[in-house]
């Protein structure tokens, strides 16, 4: 099949590759002529394992291509793929502007019966007006589908190429036929496609999104809870999770969700609610509990320092209290992107952690894997970064855990105790062992833990 790929953003990118490896002839497309430069040259704008090998595997057989030349791509099109930016507006809701503006270039070039289908995810209602946009500009026949995407980053090639389920809304036939057609080679099992009308396929995307975030503010409140009443999260965890109800994935608590879509989708969900005359109240206080939880780690090192200075520990701090309740003190950050195998920073906890620390007064030095040209972009020379993760910790009078890279899960804690300069650990993804950091003479905190 000939498709057209608008919008070479993560979904874009992804889905772009992942059809010309099942035998489609993709040319994916974008307004952006330095982003088409790269990808021509071979280089992919973001870090996804696995992005780079099937995108230059695709080029070189000739199955996928990338161009600015948007109206050129949907001149050849049987189906046209939606997948730009849909960013928050001020109050929450989406910004439509470009996906409206890439369906009034679609109508221009219609010069045959086209699927218009959006990935990009958009508020409800959105399909209807891409249908009026079309109807207004042309007169060719066209089918217009919702098929969102349910991809995540860092996993995102193998979500994309082993779907859980294949979501096509459409009121058009053929529409609905010519995607089936398309799909089909990526669900071993069609109980896997669910067909239905584009509004609930717009709804059915917030709402995994919507119950996903409000799972782990769930876990997040709880894990507060735990934390007051002497209790453990995660053997609590362990065991809500064992309901086969309930299920044990997502149940993780941590310094809050981050990353482009959660964030996005609650607000924009929220905001259609309030619109319609309903709000969402379970979405907003998973909203306001995330806000709070991504201070936790802050105020958990803020309040091992005061309670050190409580102690009367005496400590050359003290002279410097004008600049801040840890001025003196540096405090080392591992990870810093929203979650690991990503170099997205997007609503990352690190950020607000960096920001908590800063104004504090404290000494920053981070690492991350992928994440720190991103956020040295940010913070420049006020956060120190260090290429190697036990470079970051030298000297450090604390070590946060934020982001669970792989390589921060078993680290060499003799080799921390002899860099830093006094052995506190706050473990914000509760990946190590109290007990054995303990008995190694490390302070250890975690999430919900006791
Ligand atoms: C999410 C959805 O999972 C995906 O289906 C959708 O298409 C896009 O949004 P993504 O944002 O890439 O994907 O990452 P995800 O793995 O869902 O993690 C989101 C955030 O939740 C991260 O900040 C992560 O650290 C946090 N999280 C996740 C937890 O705090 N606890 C958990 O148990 C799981």
């Amino acid at each position: 099949m000939q498709l057209a790929v608008v919008g070479t953003g993560y979904v874009g990118l992804v889905a772009g590759a992942g059809f010309a490896e099942f035998g489609n002839d993709v040319t994916c497309v974008d307004v952006s002529e330095a982003k088409i430069a790269m990808l021509k040259r071979g280089e992919v704008p973001i870090y996804e394992p696995g992005l780079e090998e099937l995108i230059a595997k695709n080029v070189r057989d000739d199955r996928l291509k990338f161009s600015t030349d948007v109206a050129g791509a949907i001149r050849g099109a049987e189906v046209v793929f939606i997948a730009v930016g849909t960013p928050s507006a001020d109050d929450g809701s989406a910004d439509l502007s470009a996906v409206f503006a890439v369906a009034e270039t679609i109508a221009k070039n219609m010069d045959s019966y086209k699927v218009v289908a959006t990935k990009s995810t958009v508020p409800v209602g959105t399909a209807d007006k891409i249908q009026a946009i079309l109807r207004a500009n042309t007169t060719q026949a066209f089918g217009v589908a919702s098929n969102p995407e349910f991809l995540k980053e860092g996993d995102a090639v193998n979500d994309f190429m082993k779907p859980d389920r294949v979501i096509i809304g459409s009121d058009d036939a053929r529409a609905r036929e010519v995607l089936r057609h398309l799909y089909n080679p990526f669900v071993r099992a069609s109980d896997r496609i669910h067909l239905m009308d584009p509004r609930s396929a717009e709804l059915s995307k917030y709402a995994a999104n919507c119950m996903l975030a409000t799972r782990i503010s769930f876990m997040n409140d709880l894990a507060m809870l735990a934390e007051k009443l002497g209790a453990d999260i995660d053997v609590v965890r362990k065991a809500t999770g064992a309901d086969v109800r309930i299920g044990s994935k997502f149940l993780f608590p941590g310094p809050g969700f981050g990353g482009s879509c959660f964030p996005k989708d609650l607000a924009a969900l929220v905001y259609t609610a309030k619109v319609s005359g309903h709000p969402l109240a379970i979405v907003e206080a998973a909203q306001e509990i995330n806000a709070r939880q991504k201070h936790v780690l802050g105020q958990k090192v803020l309040a091992y320092f005061q309670s050190k200075r409580a102690e009367g520990e005496r400590e050359e701090g003290a002279a410097d209290e004008g600049r801040g309740p840890l001025a003196g003190k540096t405090v080392a950050l591992w990870g810093l992107s929203f979650k690991p195998r990503t170099d997205d920073i997007r609503e990352s906890p690190a950020l607000t952690l960096i920001e908590d620390l800063l104004a504090a007064g404290a000494t920053v030095q981070a690492h991350d894997p992928q994440a720190m040209s991103a956020v040295r972009a940010i913070y420049g020379s006020r956060v120190m970064m260090s290429d190697n993760m036990y470079g970051a910790a030298e000297g450090a009078d604390a070590l946060v855990l934020v982001t669970e890279w792989h390589e921060y899960r078993r680290p060499d804690f003799k080799r921390l105790l002899r860099i830093m300069n006094a052995p506190a650990l706050f473990d914000g993804r509760n990946m190590w062992e109290p007990d054995e950091l303990r008995g190694l003479g490390f302070s250890y905190k975690g999430i919900g833990r006791p």
